[in-house]
């Protein structure tokens, strides 16, 4: 299947939006009716962002919202999203993250990936994989604080000579 890419605290402590709302407060499945604020997400946060209607299919790919999470503020708006794919061979593939501006550096996207990695264990994968642009370096760290190591390199990946790493991390049932 083609996904096209883009360029560019369970036990951790909540942060505090722009406005003095807690960001992170809750993590949950999204709606349908979440995609909105989620494509507004993504429009402040990548160079060539997905398109709106992407995000329904992704929605749909990912079993109806089941591996598409969202995090709400205190304030009940929508603070961060991830969405991952179940791919053949007991791999989970993490499609995209991101982070309202205002929430960033708060451990929202570490909450987000902590969620994914609880639901997404019950399946025992055999490997979370996701790629990431090489010039990404707070993503990078991020995924390393997370027990994500590298892969390999996917040339021209997000476009002419922008490139991606492979990032792929053990499920904790097999470390
Ligand atoms: C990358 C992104 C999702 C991180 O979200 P976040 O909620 O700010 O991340 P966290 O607060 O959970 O970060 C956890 C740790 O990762 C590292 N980290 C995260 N963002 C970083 C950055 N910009 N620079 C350096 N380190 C970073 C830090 O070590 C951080 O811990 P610390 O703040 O205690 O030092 C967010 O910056 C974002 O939405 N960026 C635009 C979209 C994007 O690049 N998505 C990833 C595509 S592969």
């Amino acid at each position: 299947m083609y996904l096209y890419p883009r360029a560019h605290k369970s036990s951790y402590q909540r942060g505090q939006a722009l406005g003095g709302a807690r960001c992170g407060y809750i993590v949950r499945n999204a709606g349908r009716e979440d995609l909105d604020q989620v494509f507004l997400i993504e429009l402040g946060s990548f160079d060539s962002p997905y398109p709106r209607w992407y995000f329904d299919i992704l929605y749909e790919l990912s079993n109806g919202g089941k591996y598409f999470l969202v995090s709400v503020d205190e304030n009940g708006h929508i603070d961060g999203y991830i969405v991952a794919l179940q791919r053949r061979g007991g791999i989970c593939h993490i499609v995209s993250i991101a982070v309202r501006k205002d929430c960033r550096r708060q451990h929202v996207a570490s909450i987000l990936l902590q969620s994914l990695f609880e639901l997404c264990d019950v399946l025992r994968p055999r490997l979370y994989i996701l790629e990431v642009d090489i010039r990404n370096m707070g993503a990078q760290v991020l995924y390393a604080k997370h027990g994500f190591g590298y892969a390999g390199l996917i040339p021209n990946y997000y476009g002419n000579e922008r490139h991606a790493l492979v990032m792929v991390k053990l499920p904790a049932w097999k470390c």
